[in-house]
């Protein structure tokens, strides 16, 4: 737990354009520093630093935030080690809480763990390099199979003599404890003996994200069916099955570049593909893929490609891999290699530019992909395509965003020449199922209704309300980035000869707030709120914004704050307007007006249906036709005033 006043102490040290400036080449452009965004292949700078309001925005790939977001985003911190990172570059201490006796223990024990691992690793790299045994049995073992030396050093491959205590007798002599060598499976014991648990093994260290060794999988070099071909290291403190991925520490960086991952099988096919600088490339080893490990890709990209070998056994296994990557969000590729090839074989047999162009070429949606494998088992027998359908179905009905969901279900339907319509209703059954079970799983009764595909009706209905929503957000732009700027007017009432002065963002809180108008946008009524009674206490601070602990609230305000309400708009109006500050009211003025009179046209729709109502069913209709007029007269003091700052 880093303190509140720290955390305080560690922002208001810290600046962006240094801590920026650690990763990515800035150039001044007026008050702002510009670069080449490091989330992608860009010529031309799009990347954007403002120190004066301590935020970054970068265009292309639409990140955006504070320094510790930077750092976040860039270098895959969490917020925490994002402070901590701060801290130390502005020598700024931390005084941790005390550890726990508990707390001390298992960090002794972790600790422990990973010192046996090092000193293992390098023990069987010292073994196969150094080695007569080793080299020409391990060694020329991965030669033979076309591995480079530096492909070999780089991920630390190693051996483990073909004798039943090589190690085990080293690990001693270092004084290691057995508990600890045991939990790492490094030495095991039977019958009071102990010996080494990969003994003839070619060894493949796994490491963590900041590439420390937490296990090892050991090959056999031996033919024998009877014998495991891999031994992978049991769990234990430091290695968490589930959550690991062979060659992420290594890919990582290259994931966040290609915006994209390939998921291979096994760690042979992790290692000829970097040998080809294909470099985004991990394993989930063997295991069915685990919703831990989808969640670790999505830290660097969101789209993964699965890459199979050519014959389609265990291809329907994996299957729950691609909707447990649909149900985070992420997109899904799917790639055949030709048959009886997987990645590793495959690429030997083609140089680079080849294996990269048919990857290229043959990654297909998964939509197209589990359509086809599906048909092809249903071959047109009508109940099994039935079940095909529901199967297809069900996966789009994991995507969590609307959008993609109405895409793949149009494309379902190309595909398998069944109506959207039908789709549609079969896929609202499933969000339906989907949710309730959700809900159920955390003991909710209250089961609201799913958020389901609209028809085409309610669509229609949607955009005409979008434009409440842009005309909310444009008062949102302009109180934020003009907060400090001012302009004059004329009052309305001819009383006030002098022209007042008025604050841009106190000017719109007190149009909106006191027409008691409340936002019907959820974030932008919940941002607005805040700016208001903030601003009464303590006027505008827009780091509090910018840090805000909310971080929903903090994008949006970073979102409003980086693309800048364009007073431009005037000049394509085709109205003259000279002054910076003559635009500003122009602005000013007709977003709140043109807001209020899209609000007031709208309860005159509504008051003109109850009055309706009231006609067919016996109401109060007086009621309601006093109310409309009174209606009909502010709606035309709005537009007077809107038509009056327009002309002037
Ligand atoms: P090579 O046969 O040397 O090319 O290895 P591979 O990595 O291609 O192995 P394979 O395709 O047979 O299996 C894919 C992955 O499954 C391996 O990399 C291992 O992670 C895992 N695996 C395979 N066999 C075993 C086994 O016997 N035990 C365990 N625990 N894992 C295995
Ligand atoms: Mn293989």
């Amino acid at each position: 737990m880093i303190p509140p006043h720290k955390i305080d102490e560690i922002m208001n040290a810290a600046r962006i354009d240094e801590v920026v400036g650690e990763f990515v080449n800035l150039k001044k452009s007026g008050s702002s520093m510009k670069g080449l965004s490091p989330w992608s292949d860009e010529k031309t700078p799009s990347f954007m630093v403002s120190p004066a309001k301590g935020i970054f925005k970068d265009f292309s790939s639409g990140k955006g935030g504070n320094v510790v977001t930077f750092l976040m985003e860039h270098e895959h911190f969490s917020y925490p080690e994002a402070l901590r990172w701060l801290a130390q570059r502005y020598n700024i201490e931390l005084e941790e809480e005390k550890p726990t006796p508990e707390m001390e223990e298992a960090r002794s024990e972790r600790e422990s763990l990973y010192v046996i691992n090092e000193f293992a690793r390098d023990w069987f790299v010292n073994q196969m390099w150094e080695e007569e045994e080793g080299q020409t049995i391990a060694l020329s073992y991965f030669k033979e199979r076309g591995f480079n030396e530096s492909i070999i050093k780089k991920f630390q491959l190693g051996y483990n003599p073909d004798s039943f205590q090589a190690f085990t007798d080293v690990a001693a002599d270092k004084g290691y404890k057995d508990e600890y060598l045991f939990a790492t499976g490094l030495v095991k014991q039977k019958n009071e003996r102990k010996y080494d648990g990969y003994k003839g093994r070619v060894m493949f260290p796994i490491q963590n994200l900041s590439g420390r060794t937490i296990g090892f999988g050991g090959r056999t070099l031996q033919a024998d069916k009877n014998i495991p071909k891999y031994i992978n290291s049991p769990e234990s403190s430091i290695y968490d099955k589930s959550s690991s991925l062979y060659g992420l520490y290594f890919a990582k960086g290259s994931i966040a570049k290609e915006d994209n991952c390939y998921l291979v099988e096994g760690y042979t096919d992790v290692l000829s593909f970097h040998q080809k600088h294909i470099e985004n490339t991990v394993a989930s080893s063997g295991t069915a893929l685990t919703k831990e490990q989808v969640k670790l890709i999505s830290r660097y990209t969101q789209n993964v490609t699965l890459v199979y070998d050519g014959d389609k056994a265990g291809i329907k296994a994996s299957l729950r891999g691609i909707d447990l990557i649909l149900e985070q969000g992420m997109h899904v590729k799917v790639i055949m290699l030709p048959d009886g090839h997987d990645p590793d074989s495959f690429s030997k047999e083609h140089d680079r530019i080849e294996v990269k162009e048919y990857l290229e070429e043959h990654a297909r949606d998964f939509i197209a992909f589990k359509a086809d494998l599906l048909m092809e088992e249903a071959k047109g027998d009508p109940i099994k395509t039935n079940d095909v359908i529901h199967a297809m179905v069900e996966s789009i009905a994991l995507i969590p965003d609307t959008i993609l969901r109405s895409i793949y279900i149009s494309e379902c339907s190309r595909l398998m020449h069944v109506g959207e319509k039908a789709l549609i209703s079969e896929l609202n059954k499933s969000l339906r199922k989907n949710h309730k079970q959700n809900n159920r799983f955390r003991g909710n009764e209250n089961v609201p209704e799913a958020p389901i595909i609209e028809n085409d009706f309610q669509q229609e209905q949607k955009f005409a309300e979008d434009t409440i929503e842009h005309q909310e957000r444009d008062l949102l732009r302009l109180m934020i980035n003009y907060h400090d700027k001012e302009f004059t007017m004329e009052l309305p009432s001819d009383e006030v000869p002098e022209p007042e002065k008025y604050n841009v963002l106190e000017f719109i809180l007190d149009e909106i707030e006191g027409d008691e108008i409340v936002f019907e946008t959820e974030k932008f009524k919940q941002l607005f709120q805040e700016i208001g009674a903030r601003y009464d206490e303590h006027g505008f601070n827009q780091n509090h914004f910018i840090q805000h602990s909310n971080e929903e609230m903090q994008r949006l305000f970073i979102d409003l704050m980086t693309f800048p309400y364009n007073l431009d708009n005037w000049e394509r109006k085709e109205i003259y307007v000279d002054s910076e500050e003559k635009k500003l009211r122009r602005a000013v003025m007709e977003a709140i007006y043109a807001y209020k009179s899209k609000r007031v046209e709208r309860m005159i729709k509504e008051c003109q249906q109850m009055l309706k109502d009231a006609m067919e069913l016996g109401g109060d209709v007086e009621e309601f036709l006093r109310k409309q007029i009174k209606l009909e007269e502010v709606k035309r003091e709005i537009n007077r005033v809107l038509g009056r700052t327009v002309l002037h």
